[in-house]
């Protein structure tokens, strides 16, 4: 079995899979949005003292496993560094305790895999990541071969869903805020302008889009937010429906998946659900409750790196201290 660590932003969470099965035995999650709502995002030094409090509790929980565990994985980036350090750190301590290897994990890969959750992966693959960090698009063709193809120049599109349910006064995260908002809104009444319509560049970008949110939202009654919300949700997916319908023009989809935290989004879903309808492309998407930050998908990845002996040394798992990696 491989226990698992995640502590990149602000959700402490362990997970047993087994290796041979790829079966989930445990997995506990204790997520900071309450703490965090009151700032309107997460404020890395609260999350890394709670990291240091949840995180222990529930390797408590995990100990009639310790005899047999073959590894230790953990998230080692990208993420908040100081949030990061609380993992690696309890990663190394065990690894270092029970005499055990121990294995690095990308975040972002972590995402990829929580397509393959007590599943056999599906290769080769186009990857849409839409989190609170990342919004970009990949080739995936294995665990080690993936190609960057867009990705967002400035905010990500969880980030401006965020932001905009700050401006609004909706509290953290602001997601499914936003999209409880938007389902009684008018989609159209708001005419925000689709970022990068006019450059032919495969990329993104949400920060014009949120300020212009911004203008509405003050110049508007509380009333109105709901059409805010619904406009701004729509433009938000467009932007994305336009880019990659660009890109399937040269590279028609066989096999899409959505992935990350934003992933649950449902109008997206909707929306890219039709964009594909004329490939006849499959749509791969997570478990609702595995979109966002999770400790089976960062297990699922140790799986397949344990079985290619991809181990890190202790050394090589050091935190670089910057705010973000
Ligand atoms: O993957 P995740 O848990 O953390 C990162 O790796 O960043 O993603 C969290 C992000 C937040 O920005 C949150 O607002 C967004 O995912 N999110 C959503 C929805 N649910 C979560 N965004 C839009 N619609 C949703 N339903
Ligand atoms: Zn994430």
């Amino acid at each position: 079995m491989i226990l698992a660590i995640e502590s990149s932003c602000d959700d402490s969470a362990i997970s047993i899979t087994e290796i041979a099965t790829k079966k989930l035995l445990f997995h506990k999650k204790i997520s900071q949005e309450i703490e965090h709502s009151v700032y309107g995002g997460v404020v890395p030094e609260l999350a890394a003292r709670l990291h240091a409090e949840a995180l222990p509790k529930i390797l408590a929980e995990c100990e009639p496993y310790f005899d047999k565990l073959k590894a230790v994985a953990v998230t080692s980036s990208p993420g908040l560094a100081v949030t990061l350090i609380e993992g690696v750190t309890l990663a190394k301590a065990v690894a270092v305790g029970l005499d055990l290897p121990l294995i690095g994990v990308n975040h972002l890969i972590g995402h990829i895999y929580s397509l393959f959750i007590e599943k056999e992966t599906e290769f080769p693959l186009t990857v849409l990541l839409v989190s609170g960090g990342h919004t970009q698009v990949m080739e995936v063709t294995s665990l080690t071969q993936i190609q960057t193809i867009a990705k967002s120049m400035d905010d990500s599109f969880g980030e401006s869903f965020d932001k905009v349910a700050k401006m609004m006064g909706l509290g953290y995260p602001g997601g499914p805020a936003i999209q409880a908002l938007a389902q009684g809104g008018d989609r159209l009444r708001f005419n925000f302008t689709i970022p990068l319509l006019r450059t032919p560049k495969l990329a993104f970008s949400y920060s014009g889009l949120k300020n212009a949110v911004r203008l509405a939202v003050e110049k508007s009654q509380k009333e109105d937010y709901k059409d805010i919300a619904a406009s701004f949700e729509h433009i938000a997916t467009k932007h994305l429906t336009h880019k990659l319908k660009k890109y399937f023009q040269l590279h028609p989809p066989k096999t899409f998946a959505i992935v990350g935290g934003a992933s649950a989004n449902l109008y997206l879903r909707g929306e890219i659900q039709k964009l594909l309808a004329p490939y006849q492309a499959k749509l791969l998407l997570s478990e609702l409750q595995y979109c966002s930050d999770n400790a089976a998908m960062i297990g699922r990845v140790a799986v397949d790196m344990y079985k290619e002996k991809m181990f890190t040394s202790l050394e090589e798992l050091d935190i670089v201290s910057k705010s973000n990696l």
